[in-house]
């Protein structure tokens, strides 16, 4: 299992350096001038391995098979892609940005890959592969452990882009889920280095879904000491665009004033719901109840039920009847 870690790492790397010089190269001119475009520095390509892809069907394939790496590994680790049809393998990776996804060691473990223009789909990760588990990685987190001795603030973003884009400009405490929505694990990956994590999903409809999703997710990790909160973005930006256009220091502000759970939460539960009428208090309730209820019991669930019970007028007694009637079935 271990030697199995070891061959796979050793022949990323080997991908990755190939991407790094292509991206040097006289074909690599178009993607240097994208990144250009896209404000990146020579110093945060370099700190993030930032490399490119050529556009060729065999060019990683035949150098990887010249270092005595065989089709049969390289589509293991999702360097190529096997057609079933013909038969043929080629590389996965063409004509694209490629991001190096590292694990808690550096070492390179999948990759993800932009194109540079519109052409979809925008970006292309590795599948799942014996080193890596898209559900349990973060990118960026090694970078961000790289630059701070000490963290203890971790900031969920959605792309590679806003992870890069911030630690240009300073804040270097960013990590982004691979195109899916968070899980468990990696909340608790982050719980085991931090105490405290920042939401910060894109301005728009799939970045609220993704906060509200999260908010539930977090839930039955909020022991006390642990902190979640919520950061929203004017419509239509993300951490990249916004960073680029206010700096750091108005960037650092909107982290500073980010929700914390418990307004997001009350927040959540009262969207759309008129609470002048008895019948929207009651959805109100109910909703604040159905979220507390997946909340370990502690000083943070207690503080919540006080307060559902100020907002609300309810004894807290009665908090007590419901959750006994609507017990979290046992995982
Ligand atoms: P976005 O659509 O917000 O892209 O997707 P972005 O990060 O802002 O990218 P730029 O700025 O246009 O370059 C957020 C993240 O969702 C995943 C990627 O991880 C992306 O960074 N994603 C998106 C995919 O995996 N595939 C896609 O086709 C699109
Ligand atoms: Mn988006
Ligand atoms: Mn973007
Ligand atoms: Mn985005
Ligand atoms: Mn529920």
């Amino acid at each position: 299992r271990q030697q199995k870690r070891e061959e796979g790492v050793n022949l990323l790397e080997l991908a990755s350096r190939f991407f790094r010089e292509r991206l040097a190269l006289g074909g690599g001119r178009q993607a240097r001038e994208y990144l250009e475009r896209r404000g990146l520095s020579q110093e945060i390509i370099r700190d993030f391995g930032v490399g490119y892809a050529e556009d060729e069907w065999e060019s990683l394939k035949r150098y990887l098979l010249e270092q005595g790496i065989s089709e049969a590994v390289q589509v293991e680790y999702g360097l190529l892609v096997h057609r079933e049809e013909t038969g043929r393998t080629y590389d996965r990776f063409r004509d694209r940005v490629v991001f190096p996804i590292r694990d808690w060691k550096g070492r390179t473990i999948a990759f993800g890959g932009r194109v540079l223009g519109d052409a979809k789909p925008k970006y292309l990760n590795s599948p799942e592969t014996p080193v890596f588990h898209k559900g349990r990685e973060l990118y960026g987190l090694f970078e961000a452990r790289q630059a701070n001795r000490q963290l203890s603030r971790v900031l969920v973003v959605e792309g590679y882009m806003d992870v890069v884009a911030l630690a240009q400009f300073g804040i270097r405490n960013a990590c982004a889920t691979l195109g899916t929505a968070l899980t468990n694990d990696h909340l608790q990956r982050l719980f085991r280095l931090v105490d405290e994590v920042v939401f910060c999903f894109d301005g728009d409809n799939a970045g609220r879904q993704a906060a509200r999703r999260s908010l539930q997710t977090a839930l039955p990790s909020m022991i006390d000491g642990r902190q979640v909160r919520f950061l929203f973005l004017p419509e239509g930006e993300d951490p990249d665009t916004l960073v680029r256009q206010e700096g750091q220091e108005a960037f650092e502000n909107r982290i500073t004033c980010a929700s914390p759970l418990s307004e997001f939460l009350f927040e959540q539960a009262a969207e759309g719901r008129d609470l002048k009428q008895v019948e929207g208090r009651e959805r109100f309730v109910t909703a604040v109840l159905d979220a507390l209820k997946h909340l370990p019991e502690g000083v943070l669930k207690s503080l919540l039920l006080k307060e559902l019970s100020v907002r609300s007028g309810i004894e807290p007694s009665q908090f007590a009847d419901w959750f006994e009637k609507h017990a979290v079935p046992a995982p």
